[in-house]
């Protein structure tokens, strides 16, 4: 499998371009199958989440034509209700393909979506089902699979109990192609779910309110295929800024949009880490003192889940005490116990919340990546380590960030990929 070996404390500066949003890529290529015909998805990220994502929209019957961060997919020839087991069941945004499916073929069969180790008990998908109910679908379940069949859908007015970016976007593309209005309330209102609104609407789709908590969806017959261009990566951004303040290194990152990211730069704000915002670029100057402050995770425009684990690192180079709360996710600190190896200070409180006692020398260490965020976060704990550290399981991290040994080298970091 292949690792990273990192020496730390290398002197980071330079430019880093950010890349398209996974999250958003993750949702485009499944809306494809909304319309039949050909639609070219820019500034694609090349990550194997997107692999996977096109490798499955492939075996359901499209055509793909793949350039350097773009892809041409040809929708006419899908066909398959049948999702191949093997490949659907080894990442989470699969069920992204149902909804899609379901409209455009009338029934679909997909195995529990797999994914990575960040949920309780493997992050159930029972909003989706209920929400494809409530448009009048069928559903039945095995030990093996759900097949879910379309006979008479119809628009739906429905609430989500628990806030939820996937399906509040599964929802609502589905609901594009649904006869009659559609009304979703207490939905999540992440920049990428607008942005997936916007790129249908630019094709026929009726959809407003996306970005609010109540989005609106007037069924039309179709939509036509034609050209989407991805957001920045947010979290991309954002993680690039941490590794900044946590090294203390002057960093310009690139293509990226600061409005997203207005959490993160409050905080930086208040805790003395200095920088500039431009329309699409974020300068990061090198902190001095850094003070430690409180954050729990939240739905968007709160701190984002996502950023918490980079933020922790921060933390730990902080003159004072933090509280983290992670709020979104039931596993999604137990990653800390690997920072604490490395000669941070932190108190597991529960599994919902730690104290992080600043600042702490960080040494190097043998460790394992064990999702896409903490990979990440241990990759800026690495740099700025005192000695070698070698992340394995660094699949983990390629699944969101491109390249990103190369990206961190032209900063001057030495970091290894080795086979
Ligand atoms: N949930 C349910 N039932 C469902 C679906 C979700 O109970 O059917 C729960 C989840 O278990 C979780 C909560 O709802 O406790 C919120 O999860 P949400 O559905 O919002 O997460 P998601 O849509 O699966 C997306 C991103 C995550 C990001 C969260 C932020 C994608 C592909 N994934 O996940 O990104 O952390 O929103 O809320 O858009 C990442 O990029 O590293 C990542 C995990």
């Amino acid at each position: 499998m292949p690792k990273f070996i990192i020496s730390g404390q290398k002197p980071l500066s330079g430019t880093i371009a950010v890349g398209g949003a996974k999250n958003m890529a993750l949702k485009v290529i499944p809306a494809t199958i909304l319309a039949a015909g050909k639609t070219t998805i820019k500034n694609l990220p090349n990550i194997e989440d997107v692999d996977k994502s096109l490798e499955l929209i492939v075996e359901l019957g499209a055509k793909i034509e793949r350039g350097k961060n773009f892809v041409e997919i040809d929708t006419s020839g899908i066909n398959q209700i049948d999702f191949p087991t093997k490949l659907a069941d080894k990442f989470r945004t699969s069920v992204m393909f149902v909804g899609p499916i379901l409209v455009r073929l009338g029934e679909a069969k997909f195995p529990h979506p797999g994914g990575c180790v960040i949920g309780a008990g493997g992050r159930p998908i029972d909003l989706f089902l209920e929400g494809f109910k409530a448009f009048g679908a069928e559903i039945q379940m095995t030990d093996r699979d759900y097949h879910i069949t379309a006979k008479n859908l119809h628009g739906a007015d429905y609430f989500f109990t628990t806030v939820s970016v996937t399906v509040t976007e599964s929802l609502m593309m589905t609901a594009t192609l649904i006869p009659g209005k559609t009304i979703l309330r207490n939905c999540a209102m992440e920049p990428e779910i607008e942005a997936l609104a916007e790129y249908l609407n630019s094709q026929g789709a009726q959809i407003s309110g996306a970005g609010t908590a109540t989005i609106t969806i007037e069924g039309v017959e179709k939509i036509s295929a034609g050209e989407c261009q991805i957001i920045p990566d947010r979290i991309e951004a954002g993680s690039f800024a941490l590794l900044a303040a946590a090294s203390r290194s002057e960093i310009t990152i690139t293509n990226c949009n600061p409005k997203h990211l207005l959490s993160l730069l409050s905080i930086f704000t208040k805790i003395g880490i200095p920088y500039e915002a431009g329309a699409d670029y974020l300068k990061m100057k090198a902190a001095t003192d850094i003070k430690p402050y409180d954050i729990k995770t939240h739905e968007y425009p709160g701190f984002p889940t996502d950023l918490q684990s980079p933020y922790l690192v921060l933390m730990t180079q902080a003159n004072g005490t933090s509280l983290v709360q992670e709020t979104i996710y039931d596993r999604r600190l137990l990653w800390t116990d690997m920072l604490s190896q490395m000669g941070a200070n932190i108190i597991m409180c529960d599994p919902h919340r730690v104290v992080v006692n600043g600042p702490a020398k960080l040494y190097g260490k043998r460790l394992i990546s064990p999702d896409i965020r903490a990979g990440i976060a241990l990759v800026i704990a690495a740099l700025i380590a005192d000695g070698v550290t070698e992340i394995d399981n660094i699949y983990q991290i390629d699944r969101g960030y491109e390249k990103l040994d190369e990206r961190l080298i032209a900063l001057g970091a030495d970091i290894k990929r080795v086979e």
